[in-house]
């Protein structure tokens, strides 16, 4: 599978750095060793549970080894690869394999750089401590192929090393790492740091943000080791054409109602009706194929909160139940967010469990937490493009909560706290997995700084062509 003419100057990852996994003695030593402090099986089965591993999957180990986790999985999923650069670690996992009558592996002598996937995609890849063993540069462009080989929504289990002590901490933190480590790995310890590239937890996950993995999850296995469970996202969506300022996307609103005389209340009706629709369209694949049932609806005091009380009511006529947070107090709602508060209050008169006022006492504050744990989805619908400058009261509160509460975030036009004109947080912001932008994209959404906030882009139709209007602008 490796192509016979790669780049000269490619690392040389073959070239074994550290421990020499090349040499066959190393190689008997290490699975005699591993074999004596590991337990090959209990590792699969953990790595089955946090990937959720299928047995109709596809999967790769990149870095395999002597086959650690490669027997078990081929025993389990439907196809396995494993790649290595070194051929005497290979050998061993070929011995087991042709012992068990394994038939579904294809083995390569291929590193993380020298190897190319041109089979089925794929829907897992694994690598275990292994990584560690290519500097810092060539593990992103080993996470950016790795990326490329996945399934849209494929995952990611990188089990390594990680220095997760500040920097200036450095001597006391690797020293504390390699008493801890020592006891594992013995004289392998040192190695592992004087002649090897591990690297900070801080520095791996902004390589993930680069090539387009989400972490999902993170378990620390020992002081030492971090298992990372990432998912390919959609890349992010910097092919809007289109995406305007702040300013320009209000007058918009503006100018439909003036020239077209289509009343504001439709404009509303018809992005309540839209967000619902996305939502609807996206929401299943977004949460690990959950569909959604119970739906915590956050409406600011403007428009963008208006807009949520539609997607509530929407949301609402297509079976979720769905429960209100009004932020501002009732008199202060007016215009269009006012009808359509006073057409959701109408429509659930009979279940006051639907609409809430918070009103930042304890008790509101006991109410947010409930809902935050009764829903599987939030809506954001606090500021959109409102947002200038730090969060102010209850915001500088509510979004954080919003945050950790763990419940995937939907953002009705720009998730709260960012700005929607360059994209800068100023204090904090909502960390969206699916932003709606109404009309059209704004320009904030579309840089890659905001890209952790936003999540995963669409625009919302609000009925009215956009073009004719920018161009008046
Ligand atoms: C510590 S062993 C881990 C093996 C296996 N993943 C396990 O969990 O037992 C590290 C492995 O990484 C391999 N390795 C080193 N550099 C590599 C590279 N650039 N690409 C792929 N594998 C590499 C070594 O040959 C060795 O088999």
């Amino acid at each position: 599978m490796s192509p016979q003419n790669q780049p000269t100057w490619l690392y040389h990852e073959f070239q074994h750095t550290g421990v020499d996994y090349g040499n066959a003695e190393v190689a008997r030593q290490f699975e005699g060793r591993h074999r004596s402090f590991r337990d090959f099986d209990l590792e699969f089965q953990r790595i089955k549970e946090r990937v959720d591993l299928k047995r109709s999957d596809v999967v790769l180990d990149l870095g395999c080894g002597s086959g650690a986790f490669v027997v078990p999985a081929a025993k389990y999923c439907r196809k396995v690869y494993g790649a290595d650069v070194s051929k005497s670690m290979l050998a061993l996992l070929q011995e087991k394999l042709d012992a068990q009558g394994l038939k579904n592996v294809e083995l390569f002598n291929d590193g993380f750089l020298s190897y190319s996937h041109d089979r089925e995609p794929l829907d897992v890849v694994v690598s275990s401590i292994a990584l560690h063993h290519i500097p810092d540069f060539w593990k992103a462009v080993a996470l950016q192929k790795i990326v490329d080989a996945l399934k849209p929504n494929g995952k990611l289990y990188l089990l390594d090393v990680f220095f997760n002590f500040s920097v200036s901490d450095w001597r006391n933190g690797t020293q504390k790492l390699l008493d801890d480590m020592s006891e594992a790995a013995g004289g392998e310890a040192n190695v592992h740091v004087s002649s090897e590239y591990s690297t900070f937890n801080w520095i791996i996950e902004g390589m993930f943000e680069r090539v387009g993995l989400e972490v999902e999850q993170t378990f620390d296995d020992a002081t030492f080791l971090r298992a990372y469970v990432c998912r390919k996202s959609k890349p992010f969506r910097q092919d809007y054409q289109t995406a305007i300022t702040r300013e320009a996307s209000r007058s918009i609103d503006a100018e439909a109602v003036r020239l077209w005389g289509i009343p504001s209340l439709l404009l509303m009706e018809n992005a309540g009706r839209s967000l619902a629709d996305i939502f609807m369209a996206n929401a299943t694949r977004l949460d690990n194929d959950q569909k959604p049932r119970r739906i915590l609806i956050c409406c600011g005091k403007g428009n963008n909160g208006g807009d949520g009380f539609v997607m509530a009511r929407r949301l609402s006529l297509l079976g979720l139940d769905c429960r209100v947070i009004a932020f501002g107090r009732p008199d202060e709602y007016s215009g269009d967010a006012l009808t359509n508060l006073n057409i959701f209050k109408a429509s659930t008169k009979d279940s006051p469990e639907k609409l809430f006022f918070f009103d930042q006492s304890q008790v509101s504050l006991n109410q947010l937490a409930n809902k935050l744990a009764w829903c599987d989805w939030i809506v954001d619908g606090l500021l959109g493009t409102g947002a200038v400058g730090p969060l102010r009261t209850p915001y500088n509160q509510i979004v954080p909560l919003l945050n950790q509460s763990g419940k995937p975030i939907f953002s009705i036009d720009v998730p709260s706290g960012l700005s929607a004109d360059d994209g800068s947080v100023y204090t904090d912001a909502i960390k969206a997995k699916l932003t709606v932008a109404l009309a059209v994209s704004k320009i904030g959404l579309t840089l890659e700084c905001a890209k952790r906030y936003v999540g995963e882009l669409h625009i919302g139709d609000i009925g009215i062509p956009i073009k004719p209007f920018i161009e008046n602008n």
